[in-house]
């Protein structure tokens, strides 16, 4: 299976679960950088990013190489944000939808405690699609047990594999 993660991560969870899955799949890993970056500390964080996420906002991006057609896979990581995708992630799927559809596609979601479900789908909606080929929620796994996140982790990549018949 050849895979590619596209991902934000503004604190390192949604990095980390990227990680991961690099180590069970030998995945590629396009990690997006807006051009502004949010702000990591105190109530901005919030007030900002919140913000920024319930408006739809579609923040410009660092320059990335995406080829769609070189993989069996893409999985889509995201934290969520005000109970919806981050905004980088957002400007990435409006960016490649065409390239996206038909395509086999995957979602990965890091989140404090709501709104992953409400996420997954603006996503699946985003996409126009009915459905991921898998979809995996993690609640703050770089301060939850890391065998746990593990196991979660190998057997969503296992689970990948079977769907691309290896
Ligand atoms: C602006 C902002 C809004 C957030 N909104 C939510 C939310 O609605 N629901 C939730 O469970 N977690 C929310 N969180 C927490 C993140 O989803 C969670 O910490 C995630 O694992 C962060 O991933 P990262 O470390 O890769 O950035 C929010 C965090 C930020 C910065």
């Amino acid at each position: 299976m050849k895979a590619l993660v596209v991902f934000y991560s503004l604190e390192g969870n949604m990095k980390g679960v990227a990680e991961l899955i690099r180590e069970f799949s030998d995945a590629e890993l396009l990690q997006l950088h807006p051009v502004k970056e949010y702000p990591t500390k105190g109530a901005k964080k919030f007030i900002w990013g919140g913000k920024s996420a319930v408006m739809g906002n579609t923040p410009k991006l660092q320059p990335y190489i995406f080829d769609a057609d070189k993989y069996d896979v893409i999985i889509i990581g995201t934290p969520v944000w005000a109970s919806t995708l981050t905004p980088p992630v957002r400007t990435f799927l409006t960016e490649n939808r065409e390239a996206l559809v038909g395509k086999r596609l995957a979602a990965v979601v890091t989140y404090m405690g709501s709104g992953a479900q409400k996420t997954l789908s603006k996503m699946r909606g985003l996409l126009e699609i009915g459905s991921f080929a898998e979809e995996l929620t993690l609640v703050e796994p770089k301060a939850a047990k890391k065998t746990e996140v593990e196991d979660q982790v190998r057997n969503f990549c296992l689970k990948l594999k079977a769907a691309c018949g290896d």
